[in-house]
C-alpha cells in the first residue's frame, strides 16, 4: 500500500466508515440488542430503579466467552441511563497512580468500564476496594515512618467490569459487584440468524436463500464470529460477482477451514492431538498447551467453551478428555475401553 502524503496513513478509502465495520454492526439502542434475555430483564429493573432513585446503579460484572457482547452491553447500559462511559482495561492500569487518575477524573454518575478486569494487578485492586465500597480513594503520601494516608472523596460512579475468566477474579473483588454478576450465555441459532439479518441490512448486502442459517449454524453461537463470517461471505460474493446465498457461505467457510459444526483448524488440531498423542486424555491443560503450541489462556478462553458446549471435550479433575462425539466427528475409531479407564 502506498503512503498518503497528507496523512501518512496509507490510502484511505473514500468511505471511512468501511474501516470500522464492527463498530457499525454494534447495536446502539437497548431494543436492538438481541438475546441475553434474562440479563436484559434483570438490568432493566436495576437501571429503572436506580433512575427513579436518582442514583447511579450499583457495580456490575459481565463474564463469559469472548465475542458475546459484554462491551456492547456495558455501552448500552450507559446509554440507557444517559451516563458518560469511560473505557479502560485491566492491563492498561499498570500503577496505583493510573487508577487514582482515572477515578479522580470521573464526573458524578459516570460509568467506568474495565475490560479484562481479571488482569488488574493486586496493588491496583486494593485501591479499588474502598473506591467501590465507600466512594473514597486512599492515597499514601510520603514513605517510611512519616508516611500518611489521605482520603479523597470520589463522585458517585458505577463500575462495569468484564472478563472472560471469572475464576481468576479474587473473591474480594468479585464480592464488590453489588449490582450483580452476570454470565453471558451462548446465543441460540435463531438469535444469531436475527443478528446476521440485522448486520446484513446495515452492510446493505441482501441475504439470499438459507445464507443466514448457514452462517448461524457454524458461528459458535457467537455474534462476533457470525458477523465475521458474514463480512467474509460478502467479500466472496462481491469478488466473484455472485449472490450471497448458502452456497457462497459454504464456499467462504471451506476457504476459512471452518467445518460444518463450526470448528476451526485450531479446534480440530487440539482434539486431534488429545486423541492421537494422549489416547483421548485425560491430559492436563499445560500438557495440551505445549503439544499444540497454544497459550493456556487461549485454550481456556477461546477454544474450550465451545468444545465443552458441543460435548466434544470434558473437563475432569485429572485433565481434559475427548468424548466419543469428538472421535466420531474427526473420523477416529472410539476405543470402548477408554470409558473404563475413566471409571
Ligand atoms: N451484534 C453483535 N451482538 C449483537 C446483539 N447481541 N444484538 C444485536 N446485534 C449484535
Amino acid at each position: 500500500m502506498t503512503k498518503d502524503s497528507t496523512t501518512g496513513q496509507g490510502n484511505l478509502p473514500e468511505n471511512k466508515d468501511a474501516l470500522f465495520l464492527d463498530q457499525k454492526l454494534r447495536p446502539e439502542r437497548w431494543e436492538d440488542y438481541i438475546g441475553q434475555t434474562h440479563i436484559k430483564q434483570n438490568l432493566e429493573i436495576l437501571l429503572r430503579a436506580a433512575r427513579e432513585r436518582s442514583h447511579p446503579p450499583e457495580h456490575l460484572l459481565f463474564y463469559g466467552p469472548p465475542g458475546l457482547g459484554k462491551t456492547t452491553l456495558a455501552h448500552l447500559v450507559a446509554k440507557e441511563i444517559k451516563a458518560q462511559i469511560k473505557n479502560t482495561s485491566g492491563p492498561a492500569i499498570e500503577k496505583v497512580g493510573d487508577l487514582a487518575s482515572i477515578l479522580t477524573n470521573l464526573s458524578s454518575g459516570d460509568i467506568l468500564f474495565i475490560d479484562e478486569i481479571h488482569r488488574l494487578n493486586k496493588l491496583v485492586e486494593e485501591i479499588l476496594y474502598p473506591a467501590l465500597e465507600s466512594g473514597v480513594l486512599d492515597i499514601i503520601i510520603g514513605k517510611g515512618p512519616s508516611a500518611r494516608t489521605i482520603q479523597l472523596e470520589l463522585p458517585p460512579f458505577t463500575l462495569i467490569g468484564a472478563t472472560t475468566r471469572i475464576a481468576l477474579l479474587s473473591a474480594p473483588l468479585r464480592s464488590r459487584f453489588s449490582g450483580g454478576v452476570f454470565r453471558l450465555e451462548f446465543y441460540t441459532e435463531n438469535e444469531i440468524v436475527e443478528i446476521i439479518k440485522r448486520s446484513a441490512a446495515i452492510l446493505g448486502v441482501p441475504l439470499e436463500g438459507k445464507a443466514g442459517l448457514e452462517i448461524a449454524s457454524r458461528s459458535r453461537f457467537t455474534p462476533r464470529t457470525a458477523n465475521y463470517f458474514l463480512k467474509r461471505a460478502r467479500d466472496l460474493a462481491q469478488v466473484e460477482k455472485r449472490v450471497l446465498d448458502e452456497h457462497a457461505v459454504k464456499e467462504t467457510l471451506r476457504l476459512l477451514e471452518i467445518d460444518e459444526i463450526g470448528l476451526s483448524q485450531p479446534d480440530r488440531h487440539l482434539l486431534t492431538i488429545l486423541i492421537e498423542k494422549f489416547g483421548g486424555g485425560p491430559a492436563g491443560l499445560s500438557t495440551i498447551a505445549a503439544a499444540t503450541s497454544e497459550e493456556q489462556a487461549t485454550i481456556e478462553e477461546v477454544y474450550e467453551p465451545y468444545l465443552l458446549k458441543l460435548g466434544l471435550l470434558e473437563r475432569t479433575p485429572r485433565g481434559r478428555t475427548a468424548t466419543k462425539k469428538a472421535y466420531e466427528h474427526l473420523g477416529f475409531d472410539y476405543p470402548e475401553e477408554s470409558q473404563e479407564k475413566l471409571l
